[in-house]
């Protein structure tokens, strides 16, 4: 059933290095793609339903057509700061096969007529954006882009577009695409008010209109020019079409990234890839789209649904990033409510008083809870601070940041009515946690200790 798209250094061996690439197939689709108008190349695009792996899920094609053409500069940023909890995939791709990602990047430069393209790493990723750089600096070179490019587009000009890569500081909230263009500008990583969006006058990077588009967004464009939207829209099912790399992790045996068609069910992604439960245990929960979005109860029905943007929504949860984390019965559910409160209160970037204040006091009444000392009415005030964050804050971050302890609550009432009428007491929420954590604090310690 696997099929890669992107992941093509499982059938060709070293892809990641130019060479390699050039051989099999490489920069021909952004010759294809320049030998055509940019209409033609944004028009096949958005044919082939492709939709930001991001996150959002937003159509890439129509994100492309909003960019003014008549603007003099328009710039194309590649969101590679991969800090959504449980997403892993980004890098795998960077590291195995980075041309395919820029040459989506400056395909998307040609259509909506943009100077240049930065590519935005999170700041652990410095190794990572030190591969990038020699391996861009081999293709222009080569002359495929870049300053002495010497490729001409339909209309005879030559293209000139160059890329640079950027590392950020390792904050969360740098994925945010305005905070991620505020950040690049040397400002501050913190969202900005909207509207203008990005790919308004304005609203992008130095004001200038932008796309902003994941780098496994950007990876599948090749494929499209090449092979056409009508074959991409094969691949997977309805409006989700083509592959989507799903992060699983967790406890399953066999974690790891797995590119497959949109439509593979649970079962299939846990138990045929995955290997089902690590240590012979049951699965009790899913963080389908890692700790922002809403938490799954694993049943039946869960487990044969297709993995698609639109099939998660009757239960009222999110595709997001496939970042797909799994938990069986040994894990208490109020404890990852906690821990996953305690990501987003550090990750706050403290611009909007909701977020910054409500992350503090959903960390603190959690954190009563699982110290034995919670009161039924706990659960309320934290239901009622989750939900007054998420319609007040300024940015997604808030309704994320609300979800873990909403999600937790109304999927899994029972862990928490245990926790506060004194069925359950820290002694066993230790059992649980603490050989994990003694494990950890093991392997740290100093050989001989
Ligand atoms: C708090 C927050 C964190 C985000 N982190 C990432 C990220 O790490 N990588 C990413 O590609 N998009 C992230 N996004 C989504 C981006 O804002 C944006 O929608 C995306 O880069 C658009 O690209 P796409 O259309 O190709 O998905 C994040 C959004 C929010 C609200
Ligand atoms: S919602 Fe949170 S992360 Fe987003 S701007 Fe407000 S304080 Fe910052």
């Amino acid at each position: 059933m696997s099929l890669n798209i992107i992941f093509r250094e499982k059938d060709i061996p070293n892809i990641r290095e130019f060479d390699v690439y050039s051989k099999n197939g490489g920069y021909e689709a952004l010759k294809k793609a320049l030998s055509q108008t940019r209409k033609q190349v944004i028009d096949e695009v958005k044919a082939s339903n492709l939709r930001g792996r991001g996150g959002a899920g937003f159509p890439t094609g129509v994100k492309w057509s909003f960019i003014p053409q008549d603007n003099p500069i328009n710039y194309v940023v590649v969101n590679a700061d991969e800090s959504e909890t449980g997403t892993f995939k980004d890098r795998q791709i960077m590291e195995n096969n980075p041309h395919q990602m820029i040459e989506g990047a400056l395909i998307c430069a040609y259509a909506i007529k943009a100077a240049a393209v930065y590519i935005y790493l999170r700041g652990e990723f410095w190794d990572v954006a030190h591969a990038l750089d020699a391996e861009i600096a081999r293709a222009r070179k080569a002359g495929l882009f870049g300053p002495n490019g010497k490729l001409k587009d339909a209309d005879g000009n030559p293209f000139k577009v160059d890329i640079f890569t950027h590392l950020g500081a390792g904050a969360y909230i740098c994925g945010e695409e305005t905070a991620l263009l505020n950040s690049i500008e040397g400002k501050l990583g913190q969202p900005r008010v909207r509207p203008p969006f990005p790919a308004n006058k304005g609203g992008g990077l130095y004001n200038e209109p932008t796309v902003v588009n994941n780098v496994e967004t950007l990876a599948n464009v090749p494929w499209i020019i090449n092979n056409g939207a009508e074959e991409y829209k094969k691949i997977g099912v309805g409006s989700s079409s083509g592959t989507k790399i799903f992060c699983l992790s967790g406890h399953v045996k066999n974690p790891g990234n797995y590119e497959l068609p949109f439509g593979v069910t649970f079962r299939q992604l846990l138990y045929d890839y995955g290997g089902g439960p690590l240590n012979g245990g049951e699965f009790k929960a899913i963080l389908p789209s890692g700790g922002s979005g809403p938490i799954l109860r694993v049943t039946d029905e869960v487990l044969d649904t297709p993995l698609t943007y639109d099939d998660l929504r009757k239960f009222n949860s999110i595709l997001g990033s496939a970042s797909v984390i799994v938990m069986d019965d040994t894990v208490d559910i109020v404890w990852v409510a906690s821990k996953v409160t305690k990501f987003f209160k550090h990750e706050s970037c403290g611009k909007c008083t909701p977020c910054r204040e409500g992350t503090y006091w959903l960390d603190k009444v959690l954190d009563r809870i699982l110290a034995g000392g919670g009161k039924e009415s706990d659960v309320d005030l934290i239901m009622s601070v989750a939900k007054n964050m998420q319609p007040t804050t300024l940015c997604a971050f808030g309704e994320f940041a609300a979800n873990p302890t909403i999600w937790t609550i109304n999927v899994f009432p029972e862990e928490f009515k245990a926790w506060v009428d004194g069925s359950k007491k820290p002694a066993e929420e230790k059992a649980v946690a603490r050989p994990a954590r003694e494990r950890v604090a093991a392997a740290a310690a100093p050989a001989g200790d």
